[in-house]
């Protein structure tokens, strides 16, 4: 099999490896996604919830430690998402990314302001509808991944959306080495997309409490809240995580279970373990692959070593995209 590791996109943007960096909902610093940029992969400011200027100030931040290009994450389901996409484009950000929604709405202003667009799709009908409404590129999430996730398991799910559209597709979820990333490649991704190796750059602002986390974790010390009632978050356990579990049991023991209330149990609990690494009340989103993940290196070398690894594994030249 001869490996295509060529995506137009990355090529575009000048990149030097096939790697994104997920958008992370307050880990996703300017810092670190400025970092991963100027070391030839594509950072991402993840915005989540924010204000316009909040997303300006960390937009400024990546202009003040790369001239390289990077990529903004929305969550469509935001109340500010008017003010964010204001800003992304007065500010002349190259890419975004989308969370929860439909971006087709947005879709022909970014195309006029030149910005790529890529949203996250957890199936094959989304990623189809996605395709006929224009969008660039799509990035294939599977549930091993932290954060928040659908159904399907990124093995299952990439060939499938691959066969079924024909716009480049970004692996994601579970991938955290070199194999990962030339796995990707195997199953027809044109790129592949880490969230959680990415949380122990040395870049990574998150809470000390919270690298070590992913440091010790092993394979099964990931869980998912909102299985039963709310939104479906892949964390590392604890007393949050594993409250919120028993909680949903009982809510929907009930004769009327409220999901409401269930969801309002995960409310600012990202931010708590993200900033004050609250070993207990926080919620620590990672993916399965932190059991893999033992050190905490600069967003370079990360990207390097992957690289150097995937294009020894699938037995190509090991040299950089551009
Ligand atoms: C702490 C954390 C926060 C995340 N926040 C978002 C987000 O705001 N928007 C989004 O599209 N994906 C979000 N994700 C998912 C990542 O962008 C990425 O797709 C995922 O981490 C990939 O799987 P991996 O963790 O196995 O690498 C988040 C993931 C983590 C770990």
């Amino acid at each position: 099999m001869v490996v295509n590791v060529d995506n137009p996109i990355f090529k575009k943007l000048g990149m030097k490896y096939p790697i994104v960096e997920g958008g992370m909902t307050w880990a996703g610093t300017g810092a670190l996604a400025a970092a991963i940029s100027e070391a030839g992969g594509l950072g991402f400011i993840g915005t989540g919830y924010w204000h316009g200027e909040d997303v300006r100030r960390e937009i400024k931040r990546v202009k003040s430690l790369t001239d390289k290009p990077f990529g903004v994450n929305v969550m469509l389901l935001s109340r500010h998402i008017r003010e964010v996409f204001d800003v992304i484009i007065e500010e002349g950000v190259k890419v975004v990314a989308t969370g929860a929604g439909d971006p087709s709405p947005f879709l022909d202003e970014l195309h006029a302001a030149g910005i790529i667009v890529m949203p996250v799709v957890p199936s094959v009908s989304l990623a189809k509808m996605m395709e006929k409404k224009g969008v660039d590129a799509v990035i294939a999430e599977g549930m091993e991944s932290g954060g928040h996730i659908g159904m399907l398991t990124t093995m299952a799910l990439v060939p499938q959306v691959v066969d079924a559209v024909d716009i480049p597709v970004i692996a994601a979820g579970g991938i955290g080495d070199g194999r990962g990333v030339a796995a990707a490649f195997m199953l027809g991704a044109a790129g592949a997309q880490m969230g959680t190796r990415f949380l122990t750059a040395t870049e990574s602002e998150i809470h000390p409490n919270f690298k070590a986390k992913i440091l010790k974790a092993k394979d099964i010390d990931t869980i998912v809240t909102g299985n039963l009632l709310g939104n479906r978050a892949r964390v590392l356990k604890n007393k949050m995580a594993k409250n919120f579990v028993k909680n949903e049991v009982n809510e929907l023991q009930k004769e009327k279970p409220d999901a409401a209330a269930i969801e309002k149990l995960e409310s600012g609990t990202l931010r708590c373990a993200v900033q004050e690494g609250d070993k207990e009340g926080g919620a620590f989103m990672a993916g399965q692959i932190s059991g893999l993940i033992k050190d905490e290196k600069p967003a370079a070398d990360i990207l390097s070593d992957i690289w150097t690894q995937a294009t020894g594994v699938m037995g190509i030249e090991n040299k950089t995209l551009s």
